[in-house]
């Protein structure tokens, strides 16, 4: 099942959620659900309705209330679990149980205390019991990437078997290196004889750092068509694939990517901010798209360069992903070029060229001693030189 389309999985309101400290009410979930679905996202995993009764309501709440994404409710690979993510997504226009076990020989052994020969039969069985719920059921082999591939391959194939339509490759706990990853998805591709009949999906956690980068190398090597990911990367320790990193690369680099994202990217800002106001997570400036720098120039060069093309320095537009525009940061290293459009957006009309290099002068001195130069500087330095002239 090859298509250029990338489908995008959001799972800001459950691994995202698993953020120490990132707890989010039923009406923030919602929220951020509604957001979600706005930026046209795919599929949006609500919660894990078997840990709570809170949690159940909120896949529910979102299922009765979202129309035009999947909603996706994570459940263990047990009857009662699976039961559980089917009740509470009764209400759901489309609905998707996600299960999982962890495959790795580490986690069989000493988590679960299982022999791969019971997690073989306990996925068999708990997919044929969740397909016999619902149509879309999503398979995924926790810590899958530090499985063995013969034994993973197995589990696939029997899972696909059984009805699961999605099959997803987590590396649960961030240890991957991009060619590797996208190389270890390959392989068990092709090590899957009816891989065809499912989707594959990638599922990264960040904590070396790389989980956009390992998401787009299972998606670009290994043939993924699917990532799963969060708004901000919120999750789990260091987080989760960034939902905003990982959809500006395909579609920027469509070039290389070749494929197709439903996403609204003009929502994108405000779903950053949203997710960042309710958790009280901030942004940092230098984030990827969503920080405040993101669009910001402040060298001279750069900011002369981006006056006279944008794309000098700007490989996307601050106004496709919400921004209302990019920002030319006034500071010391700006220069006379960037200072006198400044001067034209304030207003300011200045009767000489020589009358503009002097209160250019005077903005190099102050910029010595601020940092950043606003727009209230500006007009007061212009003034006190009409003062005193
Ligand atoms: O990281 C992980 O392995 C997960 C699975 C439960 C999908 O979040
Ligand atoms: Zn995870």
């Amino acid at each position: 099942m090859s298509s250029d389309k990338l489908i995008i999985f959001d799972t800001t309101l459950r691994d995202g959620e698993q953020s120490p400290g990132a707890s989010m009410t039923r009406d923030e979930k919602l929220r951020i659900a509604r957001q979600l679905e706005r930026l046209k996202v795919d599929v949006i995993e609500a919660g894990f309705a078997a840990s709570s009764n809170g949690d159940f309501e909120c896949v529910q709440a979102i299922a009765r209330a979202i129309k035009d994404s999947t909603i996706c409710s994570l459940s263990r690979a047990n009857d009662r679990d699976i039961a559980r993510a089917a009740e509470a997504l009764k209400g759901a226009q489309r609905g998707r149980i996600h299960t999982f076990i962890a495959t790795s020989p580490l986690h069989m052994e000493k988590k679960l205390r299982m022999t791969p020969e019971q997690v073989l039969e306990q996925s068999r069985l708990s997919v044929r019991f969740a397909r016999n719920l619902m149509d879309d059921i999503e398979f995924s082999a926790e810590d899958g990437y530090r499985s063995d591939i013969d034994f993973l391959a197995r589990v696939c194939e029997v899972v696909i078997d059984e009805g699961a339509t999605t099959i997803n490759i987590p590396d649960t706990v961030g240890y991957a290196i991009p060619e590797l990853y996208g190389e270890f998805i390959r392989t068990l591709r092709e090590k899957v004889p009816n891989s065809d009949k499912a989707i594959w999906s990638v599922h990264c956690h960040n904590d070396l750092g790389m989980a956009v980068a390992n998401s787009l190398a299972g998606v670009k090597i290994g043939g993924a068509r699917q990532i799963e990911c969060t708004i901000n990367g919120l999750g789990e320790r260091a987080g989760n694939c960034s939902l905003e990193e990982a959809v500006m690369a395909i579609k920027t680099r469509r070039d290389y990517f070749g494929l197709q994202v439903a996403i609204d990217t003009q929502h994108i800002v405000a779903a950053s901010r949203m997710v960042s106001q309710i958790t009280g997570f901030t942004v940092q400036p230098n984030k990827a798209v969503v920080g405040a720098n993101a669009f910001a120039h402040a060298s001279g060069i750069h900011q002369d360069g981006v006056l006279k093309a944008r794309d000098t320095y700007e490989i996307m537009r601050a106004e496709d992903v919400g921004w209302s525009a990019n920002k030319i940061v006034l500071g010391k290293l700006s220069g006379r070029n960037a200072f006198k459009q400044r001067l034209q957006e304030l207003g300011v009309e200045l009767d000489s060229e020589m009358e503009v290099n002097a209160a250019f002068a005077r903005f190099k001195e102050l910029a010595d001693r601020k940092s950043e130069i606003f727009d209230e500087d500006i007009l007061a330095l212009v003034n006190d030189e009409s003062i005193s002239s």
